[in-house]
């Protein structure tokens, strides 16, 4: 369950340019010099799809996060909430209502892609988050409830 929650993170990309910073002051990195009150945007897609960091980096496979084993590893490279000092204050918050949420759910319903959808179209709407296009679902109680 963990391993899927994460890879879901990581393959939707929900704060794509987390929120935006500025250097205070003159700055070096990696041979760039940034000068003071540069604004900095990150690519959250650069460390969640980067092609040397996850097994599948292009497509959702929860054995992103899983060792040869099945158990649970998280990569560096996994930050959807960013990093460093100003990480997400509401990071602890949030992970434990996704849990709680999917797991409530995903005992109680079985999700099933309709047949007559097509393929799903994984195009997000770009925005401050990127969302999924509306589509349809068939959600049936399971029957051991
Ligand atoms: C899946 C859910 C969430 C994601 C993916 C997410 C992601 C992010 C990202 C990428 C940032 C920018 C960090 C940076 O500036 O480098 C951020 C900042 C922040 N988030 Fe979240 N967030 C989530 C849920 C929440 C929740 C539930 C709360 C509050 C209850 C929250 C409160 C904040 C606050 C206060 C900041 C600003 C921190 C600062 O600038 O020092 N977030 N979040």
């Amino acid at each position: 369950m963990k391993a899927v929650i994460h890879e879901i993170q990581r393959f939707a990309n929900i704060v794509p340019l987390s929120v935006f910073h500025a250097t205070m002051k003159d700055t070096e990195l990696m041979g760039y010099s940034i000068p003071k009150g540069t604004m900095v945007i990150q690519n959250m897609r650069t460390v969640l799809m980067e092609e040397g960091q996850w097994k599948f980096p292009h497509e959702f496979n929860p054995e992103n996060f899983l060792n040869d084993k099945g158990e649970f590893v998280k990569p560096e490279a996994f930050m959807p909430f960013s990093t460093g000092p100003r990480v997400c204050l509401g990071e602890g918050l949030a992970r434990m209502e996704l849990f709680l949420t999917m797991v409530t759910l995903l005992r109680k319903f079985k999700f099933i892609w309709p047949e007559d959808a097509g393929e799903p179209d994984f195009t997000p709407i770009f925005g401050i988050t990127l969302t999924p296009k509306p589509y349809r679902m068939k959600i049936q109680l399971r029957s051991n409830q």
